[in-house]
């Protein structure tokens, strides 16, 4: 003999319709003051919390951003790696780093223990700033000029990876900052050395 078909329509077997137990009550009234605690947390955290940037954010046109860009680069230029400008602005300087596709424009020559302003802001679509392998995370996004205080605290050769899908070379699109030590000495110790630079193509 077949056995019967179930299908969605048949009640379910169970006891369901009884009341629940206590210790079943009790694990959901801790589960919802648990919930409630998480929901205020997200508005403590903002206020009180370590993580928010320093930075302050306005809008901007991205032509007249890229061309603020371009004469930083210009201003303080003093060398070039691939036809990329390395750019080495003075302490306290406004910096300015644009993200397009597919490259990371300019390369930043910074100093250990200097405060600088860094504007980053994007010419075309959405790029993602993260500075690899430091767990430093932006959206960078067209129209917006976000300026964040950074005081590099580590000197070394770092990479910028391009974290926001923008298109078909979004995996070549490799930055590069360079962080001096007091002395003003280039940094040998180049750990990140694998990863080429997505302009030089
Ligand atoms: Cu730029 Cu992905």
């Amino acid at each position: 003999m077949l056995s019967k078909v179930h299908t969605g329509l048949d009640p379910v077997p169970g006891i369901w319709w009884k009341p629940a137990h206590k210790a079943e009550r009790v694990w959901v009234g801790i589960a919802f003051a648990w919930c409630l605690v998480l929901f205020a947390m997200m508005p403590l955290w903002h206020f009180r919390g370590g993580q928010n940037p320093s930075g302050v954010r306005r809008r901007v046109d991205p032509k007249a951003y890229f061309a603020r860009t371009v004469a930083f680069a210009a201003q303080y230029k003093i060398g070039e790696d691939r036809g990329l400008p390395i750019v080495a602005p003075p302490p306290g300087a406004d910096v300015y780093l644009v993200g397009l596709t597919f490259q990371w424009y300019p390369i930043l020559q910074l100093q250990q223990g200097k405060e600088y302003m860094l504007h980053l802001s994007a010419l075309d679509v959405n790029h993602g700033f993260s500075l690899f392998p430091l767990s430093v995370n932006f959206q960078v996004v067209p129209g917006y000029d976000y300026g964040l205080r950074v005081t590099p605290t580590a000197a070394g050769d770092f990479r910028i990876i391009c974290n926001e899908f923008c298109g078909i070379g979004h995996h070549t699109m490799v930055g590069r900052v360079i962080v001096v030590d007091a002395a003003g000495k280039p940094v040998a110790d180049n750990s990140t050395a694998h990863l080429t630079n997505g302009a030089a193509k």
